[in-house]
């Protein structure tokens, strides 16, 4: 891995594999949450109109696990890096756990949203997201919206929604020089064209993780090896 110099500006996609080793199972893959599970029918607005209370049972299960984990040492490597580079560092999570805030990243942003927060289920209603760690496992516990009346759903991106700050997340991709890619398996778009855009641009694009992602013929590097024992001696790169 070369050098970053005082001219690099370093953006950081991450994706389910930062948090595996803190104990929260990856998405795809072995020991993939979705295995067996079919989660078409729990993440998509139309899971949440024909049975709410069985979407907010899986988010709820969510955060009563999150409760327990805590970040690991790939988390607290990404925001070792960002003391370094200060405004010149950028991270993009698919992740809604809060795992990279606990361990002190600042300039991170959910672009699949968070599960400790939740908001009006009805599109139109202008009220903000609001942090909530509440579990919901009956209808009748789902609170309405204040001020239509709709009920709470959960603050994330399910299939077939855009996903968040999406004006800033390229804003911020076009501005990087380098491109560091962690434990995500290029599936998902858009964060699966993420590097393809970096390179257009000429940036230097770095994957980390145990097996290569689908998409990795377009990274100069693929680092194979878990997160939380890879990123740790990315910090000791010198940043200028
Ligand atoms: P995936 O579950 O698709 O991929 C997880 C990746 O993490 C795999 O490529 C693994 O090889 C890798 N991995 C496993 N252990 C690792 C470790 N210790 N260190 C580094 N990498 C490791 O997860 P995502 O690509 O994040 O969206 O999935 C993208 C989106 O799909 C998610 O954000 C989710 C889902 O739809 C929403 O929830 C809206
Ligand atoms: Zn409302």
């Amino acid at each position: 891995m070369e050098k970053l110099s005082a001219e690099d500006r370093l953006f950081v996609l991450t994706g389910a594999g930062v948090s595996a080793e803190s104990g929260l199972p990856t998405f795809r893959g072995i020991n993939g949450l979705w295995r067996g599970y079919p989660v078409e029918d729990v993440a998509t607005p139309e899971a949440f109109a024909a049975d709410p209370a069985m979407v907010w049972q899986f988010y709820s299960e969510r955060r009563q696990r999150h409760e327990s984990v805590r970040p690991n040492p790939a988390h607290v490597a990404l925001g070792d890096i960002e003391r370094a580079l200060e405004d010149r560092f950028f991270l993009c999570t698919q992740n809604v756990d809060s795992l990279h805030e606990q361990a002190g990243s600042q300039r991170v942003v959910h672009m699949h949203g968070r599960l400790m927060q939740s908001r009006c289920s009805r599109t139109l209603c202008r009220t903000l997201p609001f942090d909530d760690r509440n579990l919901y496992r009956t209808r009748g516990e789902i609170p309405n919206c204040p001020k239509c009346g709709a009920l709470v759903r959960p603050h994330i991106c399910w299939f077939g929604e855009v996903p968040f700050q999406m004006e800033l997340i390229l804003q911020q991709l076009d501005g990087a020089t380098v491109l560091l890619t962690v434990g995500t398996s290029g599936v998902v778009e858009p964060a699966a064209s993420f590097v393809r855009m970096a390179r257009l641009n000429r940036a230097r694009t770095i994957y980390v993780g145990p097996e290569e992602p689908s998409n990795s013929e377009y990274f100069d590097e693929v680092l194979l090896g878990k997160a939380g024992e890879l990123l740790p001696s990315f910090v000791n790169v010198p940043l200028g």
